[in-house]
Order: structure tokens, then sequence, then C-alpha cells
């Protein structure tokens, strides 16, 4: 039986509670939020055996395995190095982290102490992503040309959602994701990116932060891929997501549309809507969709001893491609990425 405790009680840690209750070979033995009165109502909802208001306590004197930081985007280096420090495994929600001596010094941490650590690059999961990497993969179709991939949120997770927007940027919240994926369905790295942003209605809204990013990719193989991530889309879209995909091949084409298919769609008299059946949900009380199945997988891994979907050097790749499209935008120039050995 796997012990699990988690850093962060918030929107995302419920996701991480709900899945290690069902998992047969997990238990979660503890929750640690430096918000008391949100770790103490999270602790009564699931159950848990033990609260934590100091994760650096709760390494020293918690008997758990391992450890899932679900804390905001730029907070989860010093929590992954203690975690490592103390023996720990990790599973870490994305990005890994947010500066390049922050991935560098993680990526250090988990192979110097010895623990698995993955990152919760969840879109792999996705089953229409999924099943493009394993036909891609197969080789019938030849090798990637040129792919699109649009990931936007709509403006409410900006605004109302994350009490954090100002101090992270939608390149970590959802250009985490589209990165990782197109990278792992390509099947190659980012070489060179050039990239604009556009900022102006998020400050508006006095959150400071950039709306939208076009971003240009070519990648190592000679693929060339256009990436759009914003946080600026009308609350009136049918789906919290924009997301759409295209990828072009030798002797092939693939084409996604994860947010407003027609799969299930729901019309009132005032609204029309696209309920989520791909992301998190579920199914006679199971836990359904690819968010869970990737933390389910982090339990599965962890009890067969295989390694994980997302290795921690790939996830690392991720945020220091981030952190080029950052500086193309700033500086106006094409950057080359500066990655590590996978
Ligand atoms: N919200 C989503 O839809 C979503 C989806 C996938 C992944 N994620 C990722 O999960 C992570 C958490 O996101 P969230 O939406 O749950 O954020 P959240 O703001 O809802 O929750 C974060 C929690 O961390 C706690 N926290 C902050 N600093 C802490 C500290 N030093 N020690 C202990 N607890 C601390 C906060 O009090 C809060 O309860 C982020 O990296 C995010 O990108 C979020």
């Amino acid at each position: 039986m796997l012990k699990m405790a988690i850093i962060g009680a918030g929107t995302w840690g419920e996701s991480h509670a709900s899945i290690y209750a069902e998992h047969p070979q997990a238990e979660c033995v503890a929750i640690c939020d430096k918000n008391r009165e949100r770790a103490d109502a999270f602790a009564a909802k699931h159950r848990l055996a033990h609260t934590y208001y100091d994760y650096r306590e709760m390494l020293e004197k918690c008997d758990c395995d391992a450890v899932a930081i679900v804390t905001p985007d730029f907070l989860h280096t010093d929590m992954a190095i203690a975690c490592a420090q103390a023996g720990k495994h990790i599973l870490i929600e994305k990005p890994l982290a947010t500066r390049r001596e922050d991935v560098l010094a993680i990526v250090d941490a988990v192979e110097k102490h010895g623990v698995r650590a993955m990152v919760d690059l969840h879109n792999r999961w996705n089953p229409p992503f999924n099943l493009v990497k394993q036909m891609v993969a197969s080789g019938e179709y030849g090798e990637a040309k040129t792919a699109y991939f649009r990931l936007n949120d709509a403006l409410w997770v900006a605004t109302d959602m994350l009490s954090w927007t100002a101090k992270s940027s939608i390149l970590w919240f959802l250009g985490s994701h589209s990165l990782d994926t197109m990278s792992w369905i390509i099947g190659s790295l980012p070489e060179e990116v050039f990239a604009y942003k556009r900022t102006g209605k998020l400050a508006s809204l006095g959150i400071d932060t950039v709306d939208a990013y076009q971003t240009a990719i070519r990648y190592r193989s000679g693929a060339i891929a256009q990436m759009e991530n914003s946080w600026i889309t009308p609350n009136g879209n049918s789906n919290v997501n924009d997301f759409k995909f295209d990828l072009v091949l030798d002797k092939g084409k693939f084409d996604i549309d994860a947010s407003s298919h027609n799969l299930l769609q729901l019309t009132t008299e005032n609204t029309f809507y696209t309920p989520d059946v791909l992301v998190k949900n579920s199914v006679f009380g199971r836990c359904n969709g690819f968010a869970f199945e990737s933390i389910r997988s982090f339990v599965d891994k962890m009890a067969s001893g295989e390694p994980f979907h997302v290795s921690l050097r790939e996830a690392a790749n991720v945020s220091l491609a981030i952190l080029a499209i950052m500086e193309s935008a700033e500086s106006g120039k094409p950057v080359r990425t500066q990655l590590i050995e996978q």
C-alpha cells in the first residue's frame, strides 16, 4: 500500500485525494496546507488521519512513502527538494518549476537522493491525444511535418478560479500541457522558439499577467509548429477550454477538437454548453477522465516499479522550453532552447 501525503488542499488537491481514496494500492495518510482552515476541512472531508500546516514538519513526522505537491506553480521547488532529501517519492503538479535554476535543482535533488518523481503532465492520458501518439509512433503515417496547438482557458479561470494568476503565466498553467503533448506526439524536442505576447485585458481587471502568447516552434526533427495559449476566452464559450490540435505528417493528417466537440452538448433557455466528458468526472461514483488517470498511473507505476509515462527530465525540458518562449516574447527575437539530456 502506497502511503501518500498531499501538500495543497486547493482545487487540484481534491482531485488527488479522490483518486488515492479509490485506488486499491494507495492510501492518503496526510494533508498539509498553510491555510489551517482549509487543511482542517480537507482532512475532515477525506477522513485523513494527519493534518499539518508546515510541510517541513510533515516530512519530519509523517510516515508516508510519497508526497503529491499540489501548490501554486511557483512554489514547487523547495517542497520537491525537501521531499527528495527526506527520501519521499514525489508526484509534482505541472509545471515542474518556473525558473531555470529551480528546474535543475529539482532534477539534481531527485537523482542524488534516489527517489522517484513524476510531473503530472496529464494531457498524455487524454484519449484522442494518446491515440494520435500511438498512431504516429506506429510509423504508418510518416514523419510529422507541421502542427498547430491551441489550448486556451475561459477568462473566469484567471479572474475567479485561481487566486495566484498574477504570479503565474498561461504558459505555465496550460502551455506546459500543450508543449509537452505536442513534443511527445511529434517525438522531438523544441530547438528554437519565437513568440509574441499580448497584454491588456487582464491588466485592465487588476491582474498583472500576460493575456496571450503565440509561439512558433522549430523542432530538432525539422517539424515546425504553432502554439497558442491564452486565458481571455470570453466566459460564454461553451467549454472552459478552447482546445484544438492539428498535425500534418508525410502520409496523413490528424485533427482534434477537445473542447467544443459534438460528443455532448447541452442547450437551455439561456445557455449552450459542452459538458466535460474527457477531463474529470464520475461514472457510477468512480473517478473518470484523463486528469484522474495520470494520478492513478503514478500509483500504478510506484506499485509495479515500471517507469512513469512522463520522465522527470522530459518535464524539466518543458519548463526550460517555456522559459525560452518567455525570453523570446520579451526580446522580440528567436531564442534557442537550452535543454538538458533526456
Ligand atoms: N486548478 C486546476 O484546474 C488545475 C489543474 C491541473 C493542475 N493544477 C496545478 O495544481 C497546482 C495547484 O493548483 P490549484 O488550482 O489546486 O491551486 P489552489 O490555489 O486551489 O490550491 C493551492 C493550495 O496550496 C496551498 N499552499 C500555498 N502555499 C503553501 C505552503 N507553503 N505550504 C502548504 N500549502 C500551501 C494554498 O493554501 C492552497 O490551499 C498548480 O501547480 C496548478 O497548476 C491545477
